[in-house]
């Protein structure tokens, strides 16, 4: 049985890498695409690296006959994404890409994103899409939030040794590189290769990164009491990856072990050998997160660096793979091509 989709947003990055991956997808099909500026082009238009693609003209959202949908992925901006699920039939399964469903707490969401939540009934059924950590929880969902790039590097490198209470929960240091691409594609002055390339910046200094609102909630929740992470993001000159090198006081070889029992049977995660560390380039274009640790000359304490693809693991590829176990499908489906190298 074929399942018939929908992606609203298809005319921005995370759409048309729902696309890409889906075009290799044996048991789903494309059944409309939406766009806001951009609608009444065809996707060989706005993304000519998809024109062999036999695919619908990117439409309105309101053109789109929903009783013919199995299943809709949103690859809105967050608050559009909430006003728009909400007119959405309530029996259609939804993979939401943006933050909007992300944080349980209204009011944490309000602090983070600056806005009062308008979809409190539907926040309340919404489950936080990190397959690793949540997958019998999403098999059921009819709606799942896909966490934030940031949020998902930073939760691979830490919340198992949280979760296991193998590092000191107060003394915790992640410091992360994320390609432009995060950004999204519509047009921005800092984000103009003059403006870019040949530099490097942090931004959202001091613990203001929204994904911070996902690190609290997440890392929290499993420790069983307030566990608040120093965290400062920096914009790499890269189109794709994210790179995050967390500092935590613990045993390098519990830790170790502890990431060993984790991901064990993760199909997605591969854990370095010991003291080996990670590149964006070997994980660009996949699913896969690599995780490296490292035990630092100074007794006690010791690096963790996760690096995945912001564009597939961070969001796309994590939708999809949150998708196939909706839609009962092998979670893996259509996900396990090989980076792209170099
Ligand atoms: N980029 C990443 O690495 C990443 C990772 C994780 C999560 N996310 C989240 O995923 C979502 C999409 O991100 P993106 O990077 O793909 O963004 P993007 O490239 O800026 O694309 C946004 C899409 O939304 C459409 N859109 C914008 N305003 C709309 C409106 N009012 N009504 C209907 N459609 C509208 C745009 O259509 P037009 O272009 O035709 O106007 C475009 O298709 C965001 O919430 C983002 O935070 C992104």
């Amino acid at each position: 049985m074929t399942h018939k989709i929908a992606i609203l947003g298809a005319s921005g990055y995370t759409g048309a890498e729902l696309v890409r991956l889906i075009s290799q997808h044996p048991k789903i099909e494309i059944t409309a695409l939406s766009a806001d500026r951009k609608a009444g082009m065809e996707m060989a238009q706005v993304f000519p690296h998809l024109r062999h693609l036999p695919l619908p003209t990117l439409c309105k959202i309101g053109e789109i006959d929903f009783s013919q949908i199995d299943l809709c992925f949103c690859a809105l901006p967050h608050k559009t994404s909430q006003e728009v699920i909400s007119a959405l039939p309530k029996t259609l399964k939804i993979v939401d890409l943006s933050a909007d469903f992300r944080l349980r707490d209204p009011a944490a969401y309000e602090k983070w994103y600056g806005n009062p939540h308008s979809a409190l009934e539907l926040q309340k059924e919404a489950v936080y899409g990190l397959t690793e950590f949540y997958r019998d929880d999403i098999k059921s969902a009819r709606l799942v939030a896909g966490t934030g790039c940031n949020a998902a590097t930073g939760l691979f490198a830490l919340r198992p040794l949280i979760s296991a209470g193998v590092i000191d929960l107060d003394e915790i240091i992640l410091d992360l590189k994320c390609a432009v691409s995060g950004a999204g594609r519509s047009l921005k002055e800092g984000l103009l290769h003059a403006e870019l390339s040949e530099g490097y910046n942090a931004y959202a200094v001091g613990g203001t990164h929204r994904h911070v609102g996902e690190f609290d909630q997440e890392f929290s929740a499993v420790a069983g009491r307030v566990v608040q992470i120093q965290f400062t993001p920096h914009l790499m000159p890269a189109n794709r990856g994210i790179l995050a090198t967390a500092y935590v006081q613990g045993d390098a070889q519990v830790i170790y072990d502890t990431f060993v029992a984790a991901y064990a049977d993760e199909p997605f995660i591969e854990l370095l050998p010991f003291g080996e560390a990670p590149s964006t380039h070997h994980v660009r274009g996949s699913n896969f997160c690599h995780i490296g640790v490292a035990a630092d000359r100074i007794e006690g304490r010791v690096i963790v660096i996760a690096a995945l693809d912001n564009l597939t693991k961070g969001s796309s590829g994590q939708a999809l793979q949150n998708a196939n176990l909706m839609l009962g499908e092998s979670e893996t489906m259509g996900l396990m091509m090989a980076p792209l190298f170099p």
